[in-house]
């Protein structure tokens, strides 16, 4: 019988929290126990906690709402008690994410999280499963640091970067010289609803805090290879991006300009996107879309309305491939950022590493 794990949430309470509890809610191979939130929280039900913040369009699962909520940071001892590992994904200072999640893989917890402060840690892998699954190769030299033997943490990378990488990745074989990326990007990855956020309505906001950053060096991290128990990132493909907050409840859309050492011909890319797919697809985890890239041939797709739910929100969309006057080719890109980007993701990280063994 193949076996189940014990999970925590930290952040439960929070956009991407929220996702994982609809994800998690009868997953063949995970199991939530404990769900915890900020100190604010703490001793709720769950559902009197989340209260007016529910934004899924699903109700609560039944089996997280009387769960009383634990503090992420007094019940860590509790916490690592009562699970096999943890999701993280929380709205702190980065140094304090940063040392909550240490102290928890200390505990012999490992942590497989969705915030930023890990993502250049070196000996922490920061994995997208289709693509670079070998990463995970530096865990052993990372609990050496850390002094554990189980515990470690291994990070999903930024939303935005999911709606293009994977579409730039397959195309690797005739060297990526430049891109360029311009990310419209929905307000759940901020954590807000159109509620909460109003001045979006009518509105683009062409300023997202760091995610420029992140767009344009996190795919080089991706890209890298290990050496010495480390991740050395790629030197190249040069990325430039600009990021703007637009008003899409779910879902991230790329516009990509892209250049080769060597161009391919549109068959070529449709070809490498098509028959493109990775170990989850080999191992069929249980979230793994069957096809990784879906391209549309309509002139008017991939739209995020109609589009993001694709393979449960787990595929990677693609349109409008063209050559350009500038560059080689430009085209399309959306995944859903919460799914895809963030919670689906980290839940398909998961089931890679329980896979491969590494909660045992
Ligand atoms: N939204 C996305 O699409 C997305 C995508 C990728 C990565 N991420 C990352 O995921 C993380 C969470 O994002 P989000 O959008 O879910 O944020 P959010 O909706 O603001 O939720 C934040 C969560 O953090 C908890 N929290 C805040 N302060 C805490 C503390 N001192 N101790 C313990 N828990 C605390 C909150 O609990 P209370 O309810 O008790 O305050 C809540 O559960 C962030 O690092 C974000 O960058 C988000």
């Amino acid at each position: 019988m193949q076996k189940v794990y014990k999970v925590g949430v930290i952040g439960a309470t929070g956009m991407v929290g929220q996702r994982f509890l609809t994800l998690l809610d009868g997953h063949p191979l995970f199991r939530p126990v404990a769900l915890a939130a900020s100190a604010r929280s703490a001793g709720k039900t769950y559902e009197r906690a989340v209260g007016e913040k529910w934004a899924m369009t699903v109700p609560i699962p039944a089996y997280a709402k009387d769960m009383v909520l634990l503090d992420a940071e007094a019940d860590k001892e509790k916490i690592a008690s009562l699970v096999d590992f943890v999701f993280c994904a929380v709205n702190m200072k980065k140094e304090d994410i940063r040392a909550l999640e240490e102290a928890y893989a200390r505990l012999e917890v490992p942590v497989v999280s969705n915030n930023s402060a890990h993502r250049g840690t070196p000996d922490v892998p920061m994995v997208i499963p289709e693509i670079n699954s070998a990463h995970l190769s530096v865990i052993p030299a990372q609990r050496k640091r850390l002094g554990t033997t189980r515990g470690f943490i291994a990070v999903k990378s930024n939303c935005s970067l999911q709606s293009y990488v994977p579409l730039l990745h397959p195309l690797m074989q005739y060297g990526i010289k430049c891109a360029a990326v311009t990310t419209y990007q929905a307000i759940s990855g901020a954590g807000k609803t159109f509620a909460t956020m109003p001045e979006i309505v009518d509105n683009i906001i062409p300023y997202i805090g760091g995610e420029e950053q992140k767009s344009e060096e996190e795919p080089l991290k991706i890209w890298g290879s290990v050496e010495n128990g480390a991740i050395v990132p790629a030197k190249a493909p040069a990325i430039t991006s600009q990021c703007l907050r637009v008003p899409v409840s779910d879902g991230h859309t790329a516009a990509v300009f892209v250049s080769f050492e060597k161009k391919p011909s549109k068959e070529d890319i449709l070809s490498a996107w098509k028959n493109y797919a990775g170990e989850p697809q080999a191992l069929a985890l249980p979230s793994a879309p069957k096809q990784f890239i879906h391209y549309f041939e309509e002139d008017d797709r991939p739209q995020a309305k109609l589009d993001r739910m694709t393979e449960n929100g787990m595929a990677v969309c693609a349109g409008r491939l063209r050559e350009d006057v500038l560059f080689d080719y430009k085209f399309v890109g959306l995944s859903h950022n919460t799914l895809r980007g963030a919670a689906g993701g980290a839940v398909l990280l998961a089931e890679l590493l329980a896979a491969k063994g590494y909660f045992d």
